[in-house]
């Protein structure tokens, strides 16, 4: 279905009441030749889901979303929109609050409010056997009414946060022009532009880490990302570039954030 969305040029809307995941159908339309900029918006998912196969609460009210997006780049730079989509979402949401919260970006791709998750962001790539890059699907779920009581991971939501009078379909306005906007810079300045937006809004930057990857674990100091976006994590003097995991924060540095 078409949507009445005010949205910025080259994007085009589709609405459902209802779908499986966001991320699915825009993999299924993508193969269908559609075009780059088409965003798919559902106002619930059954299978809504996230990094490392973990399932997405999807209820009526929080945003999900998915943006086919056909740049011409190599498959290495692709994980860089995860970035430009972090960012996007965080400028997103402050923009929303006027300023009521202070949102920030956990690596590699979550959005924060306060130490706890109120976004998380999905890239998945469409390749032909011949490792060519067909399209990456940006698939973005923001808590706006409700949230998960996640024991591993805090959670919020806009309206846990007090950010009144919001919608799905408002911050996904917001959140379209500064994709928009934020896309553009990345196709013209590469990622190092981002890569300095992105740290401007980290959460963690200088505190202990502990991140976990499919088979091992490391501890160390969250220095910086590197010039791809990797992690660089000081152990003990050694730097250890990740290119990908999941981080934990200790409880002072949850509790202590602004
Ligand atoms: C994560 O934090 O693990 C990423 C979560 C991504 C969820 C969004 S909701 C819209 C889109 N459709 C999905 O099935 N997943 C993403």
């Amino acid at each position: 279905m078409m949507s009445d969305l005010q949205l910025p040029d080259g994007f085009t809307l589709l609405t459902y009441d209802h779908i499986d995941s966001t991320n699915e159908e825009a993999k299924r339309l993508a193969v269908d030749h559609a075009p780059h900029g088409t965003i798919i918006f559902a106002k619930s998912q059954k299978q809504g889901h996230g990094r490392r196969g973990r399932t997405w609460v999807s209820e009526p009210g929080n945003l999900f979303c998915s943006i086919i997006l056909k740049p011409d780049c190599p498959l290495g730079e692709a994980s860089q929109l995860s970035f430009v989509m972090a960012v996007s979402v965080a400028n997103a949401l402050d923009q929303i609050s006027v300023g009521a919260i202070k949102s920030q970006c956990k690596w590699p791709n979550d959005v924060l409010i306060d130490g706890k998750k109120v976004s998380g962001i999905l890239l998945e790539t469409i390749q032909h056997q011949n490792q060519q890059l067909d399209g990456i699907i940006a698939g973005v779920g923001i808590n706006v009414m409700h949230h998960p009581s996640e024991k591993e991971f805090r959670a919020t939501s806009l309206i846990a946060e007090g950010v009144n009078e919001v919608t799905a379909e408002s911050v996904l306005e917001s959140l379209s022009d500064h994709f928009a906007r934020w896309y553009a810079i990345w196709r013209t300045e590469g990622f190092q532009t981002i890569r300095y937006a992105w740290l401007d809004k980290a959460f963690g930057v200088g505190d202990t880490v502990k991140v976990q990857l499919a088979s091992s674990t490391y501890s160390g100091v969250f220095e910086s990302l590197d010039p791809n976006g990797a992690m660089i994590l000081n152990e003990d003097g050694n730097r250890r570039h990740i290119a990908a995991g999941d981080v934990y924060f200790d409880q002072a540095t949850l509790e202590n954030a602004v």
